[in-house]
Order: structure tokens, then sequence, then C-alpha cells
């Protein structure tokens, strides 16, 4: 028999609703080894997202992660914009407990990116699920970051399908283009978890039942999926469902969820007018097996099978209870875990 080693993660999330699904399945599957979480604002405020991060790893049981306070805004824009209408205020559905569990560690999101790299060379993946400003500042500040890491994971961009900010713009790349423009320039192949595969992995009402027949653990992840599940239905979908986007990143660069398809194509992010933000990638080659590509960086995944809904909400039942309590709580106490 053999068995695969995990692979060592550092995840970067703007911790809104999906992203909690993300910290949860990298805390929780046997295939990652997460050892360390940045936070950064982007569905939510920088302090929102920080208490999401650590919130999320108490619940698996692991406040043993780091979690490291990135940035709090993009690179050069001064005014982030933030997704609360997706989210909720709390970036939990508005059904988040409230606890403040937990505390950051001193350094940032982008220097426990790097120091954790140096640590284990080319072993660690990062995977970034939110505005890629943090993956931005460890570049400038170690330009051989490539190097050091076994890979680059992100939820971002759309190859063929339209955006969700603008008509070519997915959100983690419209928030901060100018950042995503520095990570897929900066030499390493960039593995692209976009809409072209996380739109089409939904979960309704019918894993929110499973999900809250189980333990604690899923019956948070049923509540705070409420809201979430009602914004896509109203924006996107017609019914309510909604996209799972983060885990689906998480799970590509573990190896639990292997692409059906994804070439190694060349790819830019667009910084200026009407299509900022959007990953444009030389796709021409699909009539003809994707032909080998000079100077190919990128590997849109664009397609996926959607039944890894499913293997998220197994997991998070298998987990039983949630390691802190999920009730609510009046005010933002703090509590020690
Ligand atoms: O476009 C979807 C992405 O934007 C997801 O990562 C979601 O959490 C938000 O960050
Ligand atoms: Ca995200």
């Amino acid at each position: 028999m053999t068995t695969t080693a995990p692979v060592k993660m550092v995840l970067d999330c703007d911790t809104g609703v999906d992203d909690t699904l993300a910290i949860l399945y990298a805390a929780l599957h046997p295939a990652v080894e997460l050892l360390g979480v940045g936070s950064v604002w982007g569905n939510v405020d920088l302090d929102t997202a920080t208490r999401n991060c650590l919130h999320t790893v108490h619940l698996a049981g692991r406040p043993d992660v780091p979690v490291a306070r990135g940035a709090d805004r993009p690179l050069l824009q001064t005014e982030p914009v933030f997704a609360y209408h997706v989210h909720g205020d709390d970036g939990q559905g508005n059904a988040g407990t409230g606890r403040v569990l937990g505390e950051p560690v001193a350094e940032s999101a982008a220097e426990q990116m790097i120091r954790i790299a140096r640590e284990h060379p080319g072993e660690v993946e990062v995977v970034a699920v939110g505005p890629l400003t943090n993956v931005a500042i460890a570049l400038a500040a170690c330009p051989e970051l490539p190097t050091l890491v076994r890979g680059i994971t992100i939820m971002g961009g759309a190859a063929l399908a339209p955006g969700n900010v603008t008509e070519v713009a997915e959100a983690n790349i419209w928030c901060d283009p100018d950042a995503a423009a520095a990570v897929f320039n900066a030499g390493w192949t960039v593995t692209m978890v976009g809409l072209d595969v996380t739109m089409l992995t939904t979960l309704d009402d019918g894993h929110r039942e499973r999900l809250a027949a189980g333990g604690t653990l899923g019956q948070y992840v049923a509540g705070i999926l409420d809201h979430y599940i009602g914004y896509f239905a109203a924006a996107s979908f017609g019914e309510r469902r909604s996209c799972m986007h983060d885990a689906l990143a998480v799970a590509v660069a573990a190896g639990t969820l292997v692409p059906d398809l994804a070439p190694l194509v060349r790819a830019y992010v667009s910084t200026e007018g009407r299509t900022r933000g959007q990953t444009v990638c030389d796709l021409r080659g699909m009539y003809m097996g994707f032909p080998e590509q000079e100077g190919a960086r990128c590997r849109p995944v664009l397609r996926t099978d959607p039944a890894f809904a499913d293997q998220v909400v197994d997991l998070l039942v298998a987990a039983g209870d949630a390691a802190v309590p999920v009730t609510p709580v009046a005010g933002t106490e703090e509590e020690s875990a």
C-alpha cells in the first residue's frame, strides 16, 4: 500500500462564508497539512476576516494553526470595496457566534508565508482564495518565493466563464488587479481555479439539511449558508443554491479534486480600463488538444466533477461536533480556547 504525504499548505483567505468552508476543509482533511492561515481584506474588512479565520480554526479544533493578519486594502487603489451583501455583516451570513477566539500571530501574512516557505523548501503549496494582495507583498519582499514553494493555487479569475463583478472580472482578481498581475507574472505556474468550475459546484438546501442533521459543526455551516444561498438565488441561479468557490482551490491543491481539464497556457491579468481585473487565458489551442505554448505559466481549471460538493459535506458531517460552542453570544466578548 502506498501512502501519500499530506500537502503542506499556507492558506490566504478573505474569510467570508465560502472561505470558512475552505479553511474547515484544509484543517480537517488528512490530505492537507495546514501550516498557516493568512487573512486579507476582500469579502469583509481585515478585522472581520481575521476574526473569522481564527474562529474557523478553533471550530475545527485546530487552534494550533497560526493565523496572521494581512493587507487591509489593495496595493495601489486607496479604498477597498467589500461584499457584505454576499457574506453578511459578520462574514458568516449573519449567523456567526460573535465569539472572538484566539489572537493573530505577530508576523504579517506575507511574512508568515515567506517564513513557512523557507522552512520547507519546495514543499509548501500557497493557496490564495481572496484578493492577491498578501501574495504580491510577499513576492516584493522575497522575489525568490516562486523557487521556494511547491506551487501556487488560487481561487480566482475566469477563463471562459463570465465575470461575477464585471462582465469579465472575477471578484478576487477585480479587487486587486495590480497584485494579481504581479502574481501571474512572477515566473511560477499559477493553478487558476476560477469561475469556470466554481460556479458549477453548488450547494443547496439538500446539502444544508444533511449538514444540519450532523454534529454542531455541520449545524453551524448550515446556518451560515442560509444567507449566502439566498444571495446567489437572487443574483445568479434563480433558485436556492450557491456556488462553493474556495474549497475547490484547496482540494485541487491537495489532490483530492483532480481536474478533468486544466491545460497549461499563457495568461495575463488586465489592469486597465473596462477589462480591469479580467484574466485573459490563451485558449486558442482548445480545438486541437491544447498543444504546448511557449511561455505558458497558468493552468486554468476548466472542468471538475460537480459532485465535489458532496465530498465537502461528507467531511463536515463526519467531523461531528465543533470544538467550541456554536451558539451565538451577545457582543464579542473575549474567550480563551
Ligand atoms: O469570486 C469568488 C471569490 O471572491 C471567492 O473567493 C469569494 O470568497 C470571494 O473572495
Ligand atoms: Ca474568498
